[in-house]
């Protein structure tokens, strides 16, 4: 049997791994390598547990850094776990730093590279994720790319023959996890939600659920009251999942805004229940914003570019983190509920992707035999 080393590292690929790993398992040896990148119980733990995730083989305890410093840690430690296993070929998802790290690390050791969610681009090449894609996607033997335009980015950069429009396995694991999430209702979740607020809001009717974690958005406090200042101003609850890089700014403010429930960020599940039943999303999650338009709720996303294909007959708005913005986008769009938002695929992404791997290793045993 094949041998996969997969590495994940950040909320993100946690959940795209545990729906991907079930076709996977079927097939291969799969090695999960989790970097650490992601370590607070609230950001890591809780995903594995809920969703019922293999432990990860290996937890390189990374944790946090400059850029430099943790991919460079992170590098050191799959070198040695690659090394080690020996596998044939490593699977990595998305843009975060922990995709980086092994990127650049599986391609100097000549291991082929499987890339999930493959050919995204903002076109923003100061923002991290832009820069780790890019380089992940040109080191990468196979591409998986979520959508038409994806595959048309990675044309355009003539990676094209490496490249198969899959559909977006966020889809999958949205369509799968949704329907168990939905067994609890509304006041099981609230209760859950409870001990983690003190509320002062009481969520019967219409809410927003909002998160922010960007550094481009919260590492200027004035960017940061912008945003809540415009939450806090909505006309209904706000449910608020604090990224842990911005406790210290809600400890400072949460009291000045009292329409506005900040609580630690949600598990998979209590996201994917309070987003379908939210009136809005305001967000600057590169994954939120698709989810909301894939439960079809309106958002409003505090980030410079993202999927455009979210913002079809106006599901989704761009938005700078400013505060008339953010309402105007909420007051003043016009969406027609009753339209299409199919651009993620079909739901069975997970399975287009593991038979690809199949005829890709079929294809070189052949080579190596002929
Ligand atoms: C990372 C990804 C981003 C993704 C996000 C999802 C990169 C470059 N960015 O951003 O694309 O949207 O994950 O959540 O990889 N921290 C904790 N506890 C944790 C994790 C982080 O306290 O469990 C704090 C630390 O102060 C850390 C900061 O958050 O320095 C940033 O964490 P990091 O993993 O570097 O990036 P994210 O902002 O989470």
């Amino acid at each position: 049997m094949k041998k996969i080393v997969t590495v994940i590292g950040a909320r993100p690929q946690f959940i795209k791994s545990g729906i991907l790993s079930k076709e996977l398992m079927k097939e291969f040896k799969e090695v999960l390598v989790h970097t650490g990148q992601h370590y607070d119980k609230n950001m890591s733990d809780i995903f594995f547990e809920e969703m019922g995730i293999k432990k990860p083989d290996y937890n390189l305890g990374v944790g946090s850094g400059t850029h430099a410093t943790q991919t460079a840690a992170m590098m050191i430690g799959i070198e040695n776990v690659l090394l080690k296993e020996n596998p044939d070929a490593v699977l990595l998802y998305g843009d975060t730093n922990s995709t980086l790290a092994a990127a650049v690390t599986a391609a100097k050791l000549q291991i082929p590279i499987f890339h999930v969610e493959a050919g995204v681009r903002a076109n923003v090449f100061d923002m991290p994720e832009e820069q780790n894609r890019i380089v992940t996607d040109h080191l990468s033997t196979i591409l998986f790319a979520p959508t038409t335009l994806a595959l048309e980015n990675l044309n355009k950069e003539n990676l094209g023959d490496k490249s198969i429009n899959t559909g977006d396995v966020m889809y999958d694991s949205l369509l799968y996890y949704s329907n168990i999430a939905e067994r609890k209702n509304r006041n099981e979740y609230m209760k859950e939600l409870k001990p983690l607020f003190d509320s002062k809001v009481n969520i019967n009717g219409d809410y927003c659920l909002a998160t922010c974690h960007r550094p481009e958005n919260t590492d200027d406090k004035n960017k940061f009251v912008e945003i809540v200042s415009a939450l806090n101003e909505l006309g209904m609850p706000v449910i608020f999942a604090a990224h842990p890089r911005i406790r210290n700014l809600v400890n400072e403010f949460h009291e000045q805004y009292g329409n506005i429930i900040f609580v630690q960020p949600l598990s998979y599940y209590e996201t994917l229940f309070f987003t379908k039943h939210a009136k809005y999303v305001v967000t600057d999650s590169g994954g939120l914003h698709k989810e909301a338009f894939l439960h079809g709720v309106p958002c409003v996303s505090i980030l410079r570019n993202g999927w455009e294909e979210t913002l079809q007959n106006n599901w989704n708005e761009f938005v700078r983190p400013n505060k008339e913005m953010i309402l105007s986008s909420i007051r003043n769009r016009k969406i027609s509920y009753d339209s299409n938002r199919d651009a993620f695929g079909d739901g069975q992404s997970c399975k287009k992707i593991t038979s690809e791997i199949v005829k890709y290793f079929d294809k070189e045993d052949l080579l190596c035999n002929s």
